[in-house]
């Protein structure tokens, strides 16, 4: 149904139009999310999923960027998912880049986006996810995914995450650190080690004043990263993960590379779907092979990107992943793609 006549349907118009109104048409169909639960979500199992102290009902996620301002988290709950990224959330709201900044490549399975963190701001994700919380279940996990503004210096760019931190410590069970999307000028190089250590070494000490703050446990912290790492940077990036106790990594996000695509663009962007699975996949590989070096201090390790069928999910959690992530793949293959992954 999705595939024959949803999707092609939704393909004939903007992206981005698409996206917003499906943003604003699922609360209107409040109604309909029992049915969603029985048409789409996966067999119930009892076996639980705990990672870093956290209980997921299953292993699949919706990652980052698709509901950016939290506005419709019940509706991911009612697909069936165990958890959700919210986000790239930062401090102030901001618009993002120009428009048009969504394309679709259809030949390869791909998207293609330049959105440049554009979102309402924390506070307004604060307030959603707080009213979401009295109609979800208790274990759906909601993850915050934050950033720095587009205007902040790269050199003080820790005080956005710590901001961050500080605004949504109650409402996250999880922070997700993301300095890998491509669109926000000189993010990516917050990943070379001396802004890396800085940052970590800052978000750590927040996480810390924040728990004793708020008398709670610390909260768990992802690093995001991306798919375009050297070897070597892959290595540092894991050394500073495991020195400044990071629980885990997130890979990945989108690539700037264009390898191997059937559809010709010069459009500016990170690329996701189906041509990013083995970038993702390698650099997963490689942080489980370090993983598998350094037994005691083994970081837990979160598979995204080009996961379209059971096969694509198998293999990340052959490759080490303990949770997996999806967004193009949700957009190409609709709702279904959660009982195919999971049953
Ligand atoms: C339109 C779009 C917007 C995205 N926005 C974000 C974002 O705000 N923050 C983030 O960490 N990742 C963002 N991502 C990256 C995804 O979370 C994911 O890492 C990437 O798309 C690879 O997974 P996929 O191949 O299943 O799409 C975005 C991806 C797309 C397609």
């Amino acid at each position: 149904m999705y595939k024959h006549v949803i999707r092609p349907f939704l393909f004939l118009f903007d992206p981005e139009k698409v996206h917003n109104f499906t943003m604003w048409f699922f609360p209107l169909m409040v109604f309909l999310y029992p049915l969603f639960r029985l048409l789409y979500n996966p067999k119930k199992s009892n076996k639980k999923i705990y990672v870093c102290g956290l209980t997921f009902r299953n292993r699949l996620g919706l990652a980052a960027g698709l509901d950016k301002d939290g506005t419709v988290i019940r509706f991911w709950e009612a697909l069936g998912f165990s958890h959700i990224e919210v986000g790239t959330v930062t401090p102030l709201p901001q618009p993002g880049n120009e428009k048009p900044r969504i394309f679709r490549l259809i030949k390869d399975n791909a998207i293609l986006n330049r959105l440049g963190f554009n979102n309402n701001g924390a506070d307004a994700l604060k307030r959603n996810i707080i009213k979401s919380r009295k109609s979800i279940s208790e274990d759906f996990i909601i993850g915050v995914n934050i950033g720095k503004n587009k205007y902040t210096p790269i050199e003080t760019a820790y005080e956005d995450y710590k901001i961050c931190l500080e605004k949504l410590y109650e409402q996250a069970d999880y922070f997700t650190i993301n300095i890998s999307s491509p669109n926000t000028e000189e993010l990516r190089k917050l990943q070379g080690v001396d802004y890396l250590d800085e940052l970590l070494s800052e978000i750590q000490k927040t996480n810390t004043e924040l728990s004793c703050r708020k008398s709670c446990n610390k909260k768990v912290i992802f690093l995001k990263i991306a798919p375009d790492l050297t070897n070597e940077e892959i290595i540092n990036i894991c050394s500073l993960t495991v020195k400044h106790k990071i629980n885990g990594i997130i890979a990945t996000n989108t690539t700037i590379t264009r390898e191997g695509l059937f559809e010709k663009t010069e459009e500016e962007g990170g690329l996701s779907g189906k041509p990013l699975k083995q970038l993702s996949d390698n650099v997963l590989k490689k942080l489980n092979e370090l993983n598998e070096k350094n037994e005691e201090n083994k970081i837990v390790l979160v598979g995204v990107g080009g996961v379209f069928d059971k096969k694509g999910f198998e293999d990340k959690l052959n490759d080490g992943a303990e949770l997996v992530q999806i967004y193009t793949g949700f957009i190409y293959e609709g709702p279904g793609i959660i009982k195919k992954l999971l049953n």
